[in-house]
């Protein structure tokens, strides 16, 4: 079938089934000089990972690491879902990232720096300086810190060199990480160090965002508080400085228990750490995220089968060579920044930009003079990125002398409209692009299409990726086959090296939440059984590409940030006047979703200003200011089922205007009323038409 047939097909079934507003796009052909210098240029590469060759397929990806022992088994399914991959390799991550690109490359730039004030020149790290860091650094963790291979260390620092430094330098020694956000707050940060065991905290004073120096080492003080309410003891923060001369932070370093990072490393200057082997199995490090319930998990990840997957998935999908010049602006507090800037580049002897600061400053054009500056040739964003460049500065690409050969856009469906912005303005109509979709869960990207091989289309993230067998299954489990046009559960059929092995200290969770929904059978060994639950919304078009429209679960995808309602209802509820909370996501222009707010108050207390302050305060004192809400609207009762369910969804569609659907049912159908009054004002008209996973949310409730 052409192109065009394909197309006008898939047209055909999916405009009577779907959203009106969506229509199916037409594709986009890579560039011939990117296919001409492309990774994976080799059609046969599907045949290859069939699913007739898996799990041995991803031999493959392992196969572009250094070991100092062989796997002798491919995939172990003797616990599911606990998968093992790669069983009986031994290697280490800091020894795949660095030491072994010394050969080749040590001259090259590992890492460049970009401070966020302009002033200040960008500064580049060799594979031989990063070496040298890292090391030192590893010594320093090992014998003044007494850390070792499974302990775990909390990492609450900004995009700054000294960040990869101090991942590699844990990987080196088997030490497990845990980096949390730069933009969350202390509180965030202490839940997640209490919960992953961390005594030791690592800190940097400050950093430049929006123009400001702020005060991190601030957020250090509440974080240890909270970790030990927790129960668990801090003995040691280790605080970097932004700049070696001077001190940044108001807040006074507390003796015994906070140390400069460079004072102490005097004592390791030209220190040498040989990487510990570890098993293919050991985890690497934690990744919290939020869930269907209050409290984030710690997403862990092995060394073996992630780092392979990243690796791969650098190489053949952001086409990354070691010549490239390779940009990534996600932060390395989230799981693509540490995929695909820290792990998976470095693991390709890729030269890596790290920019400090919002895209936006001083002014929209402020990325593609970097690009320009350093010669990026691979640029790697969010849609709100994306949207926020074209808001503030529709022409602004143009002015500068870059050229991108591949681009790549993730964390949130984009909307034609702006992936055509991104791929004629930003790329100029010469770069590929790629809309990789996957989860902090999943380790790497789970569909893409692949740059040098299928054709893009606008909105849709495209098929699965080698080896990765995608299904859309409908409530009852049934597939629902390619082409019907309408929407259901994004799952993957398969393991695979990426996935995270468990939810830290949670065995439970972590089958009851990826996994219970569809399993039939709980005693199969066959990973056939066991599919994986996504949480996300999709369409599967009759091209094989997949649409995905975003959460059905109870998780806000902000600005491509995913934040919990969960989490935000219980920070409401720790302000005294709040008697229930409820948070719903609201379409927004450039984040795509923020959350809003529905609260109402304990008997005896009328609304107020104050108490609308202090709701946000607290989100922003608890979360961060990430989590801050568009707006909190006090209501004399939340809507509720007779046995009392507070209906998220009727809140959802009145934030949205949308339909409120059947409301007969509830306990109280007259608040609704009430209360759309007096958040649209008596006119409004409410429509049908609007983001699919916003009609979704709450449905299952
Ligand atoms: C969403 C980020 C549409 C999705 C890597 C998923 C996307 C959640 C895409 C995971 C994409 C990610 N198109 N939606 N290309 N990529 N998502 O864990 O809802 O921060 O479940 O991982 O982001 O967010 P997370």
């Amino acid at each position: 079938m052409s192109d065009s047939q394909s197309a006008a097909k898939s047209a055909e079934t999916s405009e009577a089934q779907i959203a009106s507003h969506w229509k199916e796009e037409g594709y986009y052909r890579p560039p011939v000089t990117f296919i001409a210098q492309a990774n994976l240029a080799d059609p046969e590469i599907d045949d290859r990972f069939a699913e007739a060759n898996f799990p041995r397929c991803f031999e493959e990806y392992a196969e572009l690491l250094s070991w100092y022992e062989r796997w002798h088994t491919v995939l172990d399914t003797s616990d599911p879902p606990f998968w093992k991959w790669f069983v009986g390799g031994k290697l280490n991550a800091s020894y795949n990232c660095v030491d072994r690109h010394l050969a080749k490359y040590k001259n090259k730039a590992a890492i460049i720096f970009v401070p966020e004030p302009e002033d200040e020149e960008p500064v580049a790290m060799t594979y031989q300086e990063l070496y040298a860091r890292v090391n030192e650094f590893a010594a320093l963790l090992r014998d003044f810190a007494g850390l070792k291979a499974g302990d775990r260390v909390t990492i609450h620092m900004p995009m700054v060199a000294e960040l990869p430094i101090t991942m590699l330098a844990c990987a080196r020694l088997g030490v497990i990480h845990s980096v949390v956000f730069g933009g969350f707050s202390g509180e965030a940060c202490g839940l997640r160090a209490a919960d992953s065991g961390s005594r030791v905290l690592i800190y940097m004073d400050g950093y430049h965002r929006s123009g400001k120096l702020i005060d991190h080492k601030a957020s250090a003080e509440i974080a240890v508080d909270v970790a030990e309410k927790e129960g668990q003891k801090i003995d040691k923060v280790l605080v970097w400085k932004r700049y070696p001369e001077k001190y940044t932070s108001a807040t006074p370093m507390k003796e015994g228990r906070d140390f400069f990072v460079d004072e102490v490393l005097e004592k390791y200057r030209r220190a040498r750490v040989a990487p510990v082997p570890m098993d293919a199995e050991a985890p690497l490090f934690l990744m919290y995220t939020s869930g269907t319930t209050g409290k984030p998990k710690g997403c862990q990840h092995r060394t073996g089968g992630y780092l392979a997957y990243a690796a791969a998935t650098s190489k053949f999908i952001q086409d990354i060579h070691p010549e490239d010049v390779y940009w990534c602006m996600a932060d390395i507090g989230w799981i693509t920044g540490h995929s695909y800037i820290v792990y998976g580049p470095l693991a390709v002897a890729a030269t890596a930009v790290i920019y400090e600061g919002t895209p936006t400053f001083p002014d929209a054009g402020r990325p593609w003079r970097i690009a320009e500056r350093l010669d990026v040739n691979i640029f790697h964003t969010s849609p709100t990125a994306i949207r926020m460049l074209r808001k503030a500065g529709a022409d602004e690409p143009a002015k500068y002398r870059y050229r991108f050969k591949h681009m790549t856009t993730v964390g949130e469906p984009i909307e034609p409209e702006v992936w055509k912005w991104y791929y004629e303005v930003v790329g100029k109509g010469q770069a590929v692009i790629v809309d990789t979709w996957w989860q902090t869960e999943t380790g790497g990207f789970l569909c893409s299409t692949k740059p040098a091989l299928d054709p893009m289309k606008p909105g849709s993230a495209g098929p699965g990726m080698p080896g990765i067998y995608p299904v859309i299954l409908d409530e009852k489990g049934e597939v629902m086959s390619a082409g019907t046009g309408k929407a259901g559960n994004m799952c993957i059929r398969n393991p695979w090296p990426g996935i995270m092995q468990t939810i830290w200290g949670d065995r439970d969770r972590f089958t009851r939440q990826y996994y219970a929904k569809y399993c039939k059978d709980k005693s199969s060994k066959r990973w056939q059984d066991w599919p994986y639950f996504a949480g996300d919304g999709a369409v599967h078009a009759a091209d094989g590409y997949f649409r995905i429209l975003g959460r059905v679960d109870d998780v806000i995808n902000v600005a491509g940030h995913r934040l919990g309602t969960k989490e935000l209802e219980s920070a409401c509820l720790t302000v005294p006047e709040v008697a229930e909370a409820a948070v719903v996501p609201v379409a927004d222009d450039v984040k795509g979703r923020v959350p809003e707010i529905y609260v109402s108050l304990k008997p005896g207390y009328a609304p107020t200003k104050e108490i609308t302050d202090s709701i946000v305060g607290t989100i922003e004192l608890m979360i961060g200011k990430i989590a801050r809400p568009r707006k909190v609207h006090i209501v004399p009762d939340m809507p509720k089922t007779r046995s009392g369910k507070i209906m998220r969804r009727v809140l959802a569609a009145i934030s949205n205007t949308l339909d409120t659907g059947d409301i007969s049912t509830l306990a109280n159908p007259d608040v609704v009323e009430q209360i759309r009054q007096a958040v649209q004002g008596k006119e409004k008209v409410a429509t049908k038409e609007g983001p699919e996973d916003l009609k979704l949310f709450g449905k299952e409730e």
